[in-house]
């Protein structure tokens, strides 16, 4: 009886902590189908000058901060993204929580052979405050 205690508490352990990473990463990519994939696309390439690439962005990698505050309150201006200069504007996303913000920037950081980290709850928050 003891022995299956602890098994069933050592799964418990060991599992519970990834089904929750998977279920935000599935909430990530979901959100980025819906509120993003239209200008960056599925497969995060963007479109020539227009939009620029979330796959392989030294942009996303080096600014973090600016990524998470350019999601919440819209992007415009000149922006260098591996050496090309955009300038067009992306909206505002008000609409989503600061969960929903992370778990989006922790999917695109990750995705399409992206290996950028991972932020949390608390950077992003500091980050929505400057
Ligand atoms: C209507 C089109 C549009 C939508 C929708 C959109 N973006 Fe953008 N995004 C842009 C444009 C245009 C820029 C460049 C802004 C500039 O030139 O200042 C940009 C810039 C960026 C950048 C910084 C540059 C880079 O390529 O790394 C990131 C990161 C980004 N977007 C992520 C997102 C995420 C995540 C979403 C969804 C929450 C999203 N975008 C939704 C058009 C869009």
């Amino acid at each position: 009886m003891r022995i299956l205690i602890s098994v069933v508490l050592f799964c418990s352990l060991i599992a519970l902590p990834q089904a929750c990473g998977q279920t935000e990463h599935l909430q990530g990519q979901n959100l980025y189908l819906q509120h993003c994939s239209s200008c960056h696309f599925e497969t995060g390439e963007g479109l020539r000058q227009l939009m620029p690439p979330l796959a392989g962005s030294d942009y996303l990698e080096n600014y973090p901060d600016q990524v998470v505050r350019g999601i919440r309150r819209g992007m415009s201006g000149e922006m260098t993204v591996n050496g090309k200069v955009y300038n067009h504007e992306m909206p505002e996303n008000k609409e989503l929580s600061d969960f929903q913000i992370v778990n989006i920037v922790n999917y695109i950081n990750q995705a399409w052979g992206n290996d950028y980290g991972t932020i949390t709850v608390g950077d992003s928050r500091k980050w929505l405050e400057e």
